[in-house]
């Protein structure tokens, strides 16, 4: 059983709510700011991951900047205290209002993906009297070994400007008055543990840094995207990943040119193992084949493990003693609303806390109202 959760106090709060351990969230950026700053590198943290306001604040107060895909998520960023040339705006399909957010708050820079974005933003800084940092976006076609509905950096994904297009960028960077050519960015894909996915983005980078040697067009910001996994299997043995070794890659096989930064964009790393989604137990109905605890939790809530078949950790915080094996479903009405298949529980019964884990990234920031039901709110340790 586990003892990190403070079971009693969590027994008075309303059911399903997301439930964050700040002492490990600070933990994990201390490590982060340890380990990146042996060599010089910048860290943003994805927002998409957890825009939650109080991890915003506490990721802030550590120093790391903001990666942000919405002008919603750039104006939630400055909120909580980004400073804004720390705030970095990418993403496929930014509209005109949310280019002028970025324009207007004076954000580090534009991560693009493509000509027209380029021509679009040109043209709104014009009107705005401004000219915009902007890093392209390469699609690097390097293979990450993940699920394939998170894999970002192959040619078939829609992000990002192909290698073979990129002298035809460079040509109408240098045509347009309103931008400035800042940087390069990458992105291979998300929950990565296959660290040799990273030596070859590096050997990419390395290869692609001749191309802007020759037209003497040197990139000031290398920006190689997030995507380090997490060990959703053990939370407690693994609380955090290997950012030491992460980090280290970059420093053996990235290759860079004189005043170069390293910049990062890490999401799910940093917020995932500190959150759990807690439930109750409703009722619990004998099947033909199994036994389902119903839980207050659904799909809306956590809707990892229906649409990426994603493996959360589930545990009884509440029950001990002898095992059984649970289908451990929600309330709403699909049966893709199940957050794990034969999950063995200390035999369980209606008012158990059930403890969903690792689900502080992409876990209440994608919770939704389907079936009009109320979207969950955060705890947190340091409050309880
Ligand atoms: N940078 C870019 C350009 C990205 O697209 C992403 C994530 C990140 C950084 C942060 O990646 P991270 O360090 O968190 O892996 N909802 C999915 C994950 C989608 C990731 C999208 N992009 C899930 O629940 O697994």
């Amino acid at each position: 059983m586990t003892n990190h959760f403070p079971v009693e106090k969590l027994q008075n709060i309303e059911t399903p709510f997301y439930y964050y351990n700040m002492e490990l969230l600070e933990q994990t950026l201390q490590v982060i700011k340890e380990e990146s700053s042996k060599y010089g590198y910048h860290i943003h943290y994805a927002v998409k991951a957890n825009a939650n306001k109080r991890i915003l604040e506490t990721i802030n107060s550590y120093g790391l900047g903001a990666d942000c895909v919405s002008g919603n998520e750039v104006s939630a960023s400055l909120d909580a205290g980004f400073p804004s040339e720390k705030v970095v705006f990418a993403g496929v399909g930014k509209s005109d209002k949310e280019i002028i957010t970025g324009l207007k708050n004076n954000i580090g820079c534009f991560n693009v993906e493509s000509i027209p974005e380029l021509e679009v933003i040109n043209e709104l800084a014009e009107k705005e009297g401004l000219v915009a940092n902007v890093a392209l976006r390469i699609n690097p076609n390097v293979k990450a070994n993940t699920h394939h509905y998170i894999t970002t950096g192959l040619e078939e994904n829609k992000f990002g400007i192909y290698i073979w297009d990129l002298e035809k960028v460079m040509d109408k960077i240098d045509e347009l008055n309103n931008v400035n050519f800042k940087g390069i960015h990458f992105h291979i894909g998300s929950q990565i543990n296959d660290l040799d996915s990273y030596k070859q983005l590096c050997t990419r980078v390395n290869e692609l840094q001749e191309l802007f040697e020759k037209r003497r067009a040197i990139p000031q910001i290398v920006n190689v995207g997030g995507g380090l996994g997490v060990d959703y299997e053990n939370p407690d043995e693994n609380p955090m990943p290997d950012f030491k070794a992460f980090f280290k890659i970059f420093d053996e096989f990235l290759e860079l040119k004189e005043g170069q930064e390293v910049h990062f964009e890490l999401g799910r790393s940093v917020v995932c193992q500190c959150g759990s989604l807690i439930s109750r137990v409703i009722y619990v109905k004998e099947g033909v084949n199994t036994n389902f605890a119903i839980v207050d939790a659904g799909m809306s809530d956590l809707i990892r493990p229906a649409l990426y078949q994603a493996y959360h950790k589930i545990q009884n915080l509440t029950s001990s003693g002898e095992e059984e094996k649970y289908d451990v479903v929600g309330p709403i009405c699909e049966s893709s609303d199940c957050f794990g298949k034969a999950v063995v529980l200390p035999t369980t019964q209606r008012g158990d806390l059930i403890c969903i884990r690792s689900a502080g990234a992409y876990g209440e920031i994608m919770a939704n109202q389907y079936n009009l039901r109320a979207l969950p709110k955060g705890f947190y340790s340091s409050d309880l």
